[in-house]
């Protein structure tokens, strides 16, 4: 059984684009699209309702054009915000933080796991929650790091700005833990520095590798299986040529679909 319809996924900006890269490696006869609410990132600093607001307005548009699942590529939005869009969208949606909290623990020897994610991430406590469940005992350390997103999203991932702001965030975690969540999908574009200032001994953990696994496992549990990939389309909220510029760097390849949408003007949710 096949279904072409494509895979949608989103987030509030350029940082989802490490879980698409992941899923078209582990996909490649999937079509995607991919939703960047580039006008309204930082979600990670917005109240739980506006984030479930935004999370809703974007599902949706995304369930218009045909997709047969969602992936929340956005840990804020999976924190906050995968319930209400599971109630609402007649397709499976597939969240980031799971995935994340069950690598840590594979990966973890001592049981000291760090996370770190957007303040709002933080602040709900999902990770130290999920992790708990997954192995109660474990000794969890959290901090939130809101200024890597707008550094990935300005493409200043390698420089002494983003190296200076790692060191600062970091530098009380490094001796504490052996394996790091990068709780939101905007660090992954940080990685070389964020384990330049952690140091080689610590695991760095990336949602996306475990994310693209859970949706290869939906795809072939509910036959859902695409019959050929091709170039995503990509929508953003704000003018593109920034989220193109990052993009084109980080995914190698040119964008070549990027529309630009409004979004959430006549939304009731
Ligand atoms: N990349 C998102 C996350 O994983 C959101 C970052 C933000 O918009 O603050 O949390």
């Amino acid at each position: 059984m096949s279904d072409p319809r494509p895979i949608g996924v989103f987030d509030s900006g350029v940082g989802g684009l490490t879980v698409l890269r992941a899923i078209r490696e582990a996909l490649p006869e999937e079509a995607t699209l991919y939703l960047g609410d580039t006008a309204r990132v930082p979600y990670g600093t917005k109240s739980p309702e506006t984030v479930t607001r935004f999370a809703l307005e974007s599902g949706r548009f995304l369930a218009e054009q045909g997709i047969k699942l969602l992936v929340v590529a956005c840990n804020t939005a999976s924190a906050m915000s995968l319930e209400a869009l599971r109630a609402v969208l007649p397709i499976p949606v597939v969240g980031v933080l799971e995935p994340g909290a069950r690598a840590a623990v594979r990966a973890t020897r001592t049981g000291r796991i760090g996370v770190i994610g957007t303040e709002a991430t933080i602040a709900s406590g999902a990770y130290p929650q999920a992790l708990q469940t997954l192995r109660p005992g474990l000794e969890v350390v959290s901090r939130a790091c809101p200024l890597f997103v707008p550094l990935a999203e300005e493409g200043w991932t390698d420089n002494e700005v983003a190296y200076l702001t790692a060191e600062r965030y970091l530098a009380p975690l490094r001796d504490r833990i052996d394996t790091l969540i990068l709780g939101c999908t905007h660090y992954p574009l940080l990685r070389d520095t964020i384990q330049k200032v952690m140091g080689a001994g610590v695991a760095l953990i990336d949602s996306a590798r475990e994310t693209a696994i859970e949706v290869t496992t939906q795809v072939r549990r509910q036959g859902l299986r695409g019959q050929g990939g091709g170039t995503p389309r990509y929508y953003v909220t704000d003018a593109p040529a920034r989220f193109r510029a990052v993009g084109e760097r980080f995914l190698d390849e040119p964008l070549e679909h990027v529309e630009w949408i409004r979004l959430g003007e006549d939304d009731a949710a």
